[in-house]
């Protein structure tokens, strides 16, 4: 067994309905993906999936901070996470509030202009792991086509009502198309491929 099929949060099979209820296609941006392995007000364990042109862009998303600390392992190719801080001699982004669509809010409103610069910079692999938190401003850079990463969300330490930020150098993002959900069969055949890859089996070996 490998150090990341032992890991406790993914050595059993996961509820497929729970998953269905909880994953999101085209997060954030196309062919960014998460299937939720469990989801609690206190620990939530996400898989993000990278495929396609996602995996060539300079960066995934825009600067963001987050509603809750976290750990990321990578389970699958390499990823790079990239650090941001205020700076005056940084460069200029517009800061937006952002209330997700997910928990019923209306997406990005501009806040006000900043600067930006890049504080910190790691490359990750197979087996590896950073932790964040939510305060810490960054985006991630995809170094391998069908990167996987997994989340562990603590707690929020953000209430829902209160806006998290995204830094962009123009417009906010548009969200058209975006958050669209996965079938019972597409998680099935996406874990499939994850345990012909990595070993780590979550359909609880049923997955052929
Ligand atoms: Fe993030």
């Amino acid at each position: 067994m490998t150090m990341l099929q032992r890991l406790p949060y993914l050595d059993r099979a996961i509820s497929i309905d729970h998953s269905v209820e909880h994953s999101i296609r085209d997060y954030h941006v196309k062919g960014f993906d998460y299937i939720c392995v469990r989801r609690s007000p206190t620990e939530t364990i996400k898989l993000y999936f990278f495929d396609g042109d996602v995996t060539r862009l300079p960066e995934v998303v825009n600067p963001h901070d987050h509603r809750y600390d976290f750990d990321t392992w990578v389970i699958a190719g390499a990823s790079e996470n990239v650090w941001f801080d205020l700076d005056p001699r940084g460069q200029r982004f517009n800061r937006f509030h952002y209330r997700t669509p997910l928990n019923g809010g209306n997406g990005f409103i501009f806040a006000e202009e900043v600067n930006l610069a890049e504080t910190r910079r790691l490359q990750r692999e197979a087996g590896e792991h950073y932790f964040m938190h939510a305060d810490e401003l960054h985006t991630i850079r995809i170094v391998e086509n069908e990167t996987v990463l997994m989340l562990r969300q603590r707690e929020d330490v953000v209430p829902l009502g209160v806006p998290t930020s995204t830094f962009a150098r123009g417009d906010a993002p548009s969200l058209s198309g975006l958050y669209s959900r996965f079938t019972a069969d597409e998680i099935i055949a996406r874990l499939r491929r994850l345990h012909e890859r990595t070993g780590i089996d979550l359909l609880g070996g049923g997955s052929g």
